[in-house]
């Protein structure tokens, strides 16, 4: 079986997919012995994605593919977007960045927004891009304790519950990534 390297360091992201891809051998950064953080430094998650699966396409010469994600609020122009990870501080603090978003959007009536994701897949040479995009709004306070990141504030289109109020199984099945996620999946079970 080929070897293709899901760029990222988030085993949970690597089982998820490892699950779904038939024909190829999912290998990761620590499988080449590569410990490095890769500077994200575009200003859009598809250009961050492609800096991260040329990277490494370029350092190991291995087919490859990296995904990017953020929280993307109308109100806020588009804020946190790509710097979700890092939205109120330089150091990742989910906490910081919930109060950040809650902060700026108090008293605001346009609580929309979106989760988009991003996938760069980068086979001999040839780059793809699979996204995935999932509406909601932006609650007034947390609820819920389940996921990650933004989950306990966000409700997708059409449910009433928050990311965090739901299990894995159900978020998985309409977020962002897992639309993404499903569109490599075909793809690279035809190739
Ligand atoms: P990443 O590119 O998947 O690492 O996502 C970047 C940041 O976007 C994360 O650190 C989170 O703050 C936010 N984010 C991405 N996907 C999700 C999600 O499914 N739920 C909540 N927050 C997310």
């Amino acid at each position: 079986m080929r070897d293709i390297c899901f760029v990222t360091g988030n085993q949970n992201k690597i089982i998820e997919v490892e699950k779904l891809i038939k024909n190829f051998k999912i290998i990761s950064n620590k499988d080449l012995n590569f410990y490095d953080e890769i500077p994200e430094t575009e200003n859009t998650i598809k250009g961050n994605a492609f800096i991260k699966s040329s990277f490494i396409y370029n350092k190991f010469n291995i087919n490859c593919f990296s995904d990017d994600s953020g929280l993307f609020i109308n109100a806020l122009g588009g804020e946190p977007g790509v710097r979700s990870a890092r939205y109120a501080s330089e150091i990742s603090d989910t906490e910081k960045n919930i109060n950040l978003v809650l902060k700026n959007l108090r008293g605001e009536e346009d609580r929309s927004a979106a989760f988009q994701t991003c996938i760069c897949l980068i086979i001999n040479g040839k780059t793809s891009y699979f996204e995935g995009s999932v509406k909601g709004i932006i609650t007034s306070k947390r609820l819920g304790s389940r996921g990650f990141g933004y989950d306990p504030i966000f409700i997708p289109e059409g449910f009433e519950r928050s990311f965090a109020q739901m299990s894995l199984e159900e978020k998985n099945k309409i977020s962002h990534r897992s639309i993404a996620t499903k569109k490599l999946v075909n793809f690279l079970n035809q190739k």
